[in-house]
């Protein structure tokens, strides 16, 4: 049976805020390299299209790292699946992530790339919900949403690995 999805941002408002981020990101590292760490999967869409609108010189790699639980609730522990292909060491460092819920993925992903000795490191996330961290100590510097308590799908989030290829960001109604 196919699931009931209500749109929560249309294509259109997600597209024209990732504009309005990426020209806040281009103009707070001017002059500078910026390298993004996308965290897959869900994280693929958005590094993409934030990705284009950037005006600063953009390297990428990837990360995929998944907490031990297979549910809709994080288990705090992670594991990293896929680690990055190149150095971090003197890189100013923006990791790009789907969402922040918990805060535990971000919170652990940090201390690891701390240790790696980048410039700098910041974080970027499409949706942020805020009401449901745990690890208050995860600062976000770029958020391009932020929604209440809700399983959302849609632009790389995923319901069960479906879902992912929606190009707006919906809810689940179960
Ligand atoms: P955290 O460690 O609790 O912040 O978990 C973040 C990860 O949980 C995200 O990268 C997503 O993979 C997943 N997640 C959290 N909330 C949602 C949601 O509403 N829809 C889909 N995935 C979610
Ligand atoms: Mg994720």
């Amino acid at each position: 049976m196919e699931d009931k999805i209500r749109v929560l941002l249309t294509e259109e408002e997600v597209n024209a805020r990732i504009s309005e981020v990426a020209e806040q990101i281009s103009k707070d590292y001017e002059g500078k390299k910026l390298h993004l760490i996308c965290i897959l999967k869900g994280g693929v869409f958005f590094t993409c299209e934030l990705a284009k609108r950037l005006t600063v010189p953009v390297s990428l790699d990837f990360m995929s790292v998944s907490s031990y639980a297979d549910q809709t609730e994080s288990s705090g522990r992670v594991l990293i699946r896929k680690d990055l292909d190149e150095t971090v060491e003197g890189k100013d460092v923006l990791i790009v992530e789907d969402i922040i819920d918990s805060g535990r993925t971000l919170a652990y992903l940090i201390e690891v790339l701390k240790l790696r000795k980048p410039a700098s490191i910041t974080l970027c996330t499409l949706l942020d919900k805020p009401e449901r961290r745990v690890k208050k100590q995860v600062q976000v510097k770029y958020t391009c949403f932020t929604i209440p308590d809700e399983f959302v799908v849609g632009y790389g989030l995923d319901y069960a690995q479906k879902y992912r290829n929606l190009p707006y960001i919906g809810v689940v109604e179960l």
